[in-house]
């Protein structure tokens, strides 16, 4: 069975609190809940993971790579700066792994800071705009490509 690690960053632990009308009224529990619906009806095994953390968000990225499993990450903000993100983020889809950029909100809508990722480049694909369901999407990319 394939793995996947939906890795989540910086305040997206604050996700039914944090701006609702921007991110949506599901918790991040709900959103673990949700996924791991998802991975049941797409045969993949699944683990969700959020953290604040730079360097820990890093290390789950190694791990992701030496365990062989594929990744949709949502780096929130560290999407628009971390060139360390962006590097650990790369060394997935150089090991031939699948890598999906996921944003609940459109970020291209919304502020100019938010317009550049640092992580786009090197992802798979990218997907923005759908909430929570995004996640799905990513699933379903994933299933379809392994
Ligand atoms: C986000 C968009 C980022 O710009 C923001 O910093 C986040 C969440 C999203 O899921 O829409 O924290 O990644």
């Amino acid at each position: 069975m394939s793995r996947v690690l939906v890795l989540n960053g910086p305040n997206l632990g604050r996700l039914g609190v944090r701006e609702p009308e921007v991110y949506g009224s599901a918790t991040h529990a709900d959103l673990v809940a949700a996924v791991a619906g998802w991975a049941d009806e797409l045969g993949l095994e699944v683990e969700v993971r959020q953290t604040d953390d730079e360097s820990v968000l890093v290390g789950w990225l190694h791990e992701a790579v030496d365990a062989r499993a594929h990744v949709a990450l949502n780096p929130a903000a560290f999407t628009h700066y971390s060139y360390a993100l962006r590097d650990a983020a790369a060394q997935v889809t150089q090991a031939g792994l699948v890598l999906v950029e996921v944003h609940l909100s459109n970020p291209y809508a919304r502020e100019s800071f938010r317009h550049v990722s640092v992580v786009g480049p090197i992802a798979t694909g990218t997907i923005a705009g759908f909430g929570v369901h995004g996640y799905h999407l990513a699933l379903e990319v994933v299933a379809a490509r392994v």
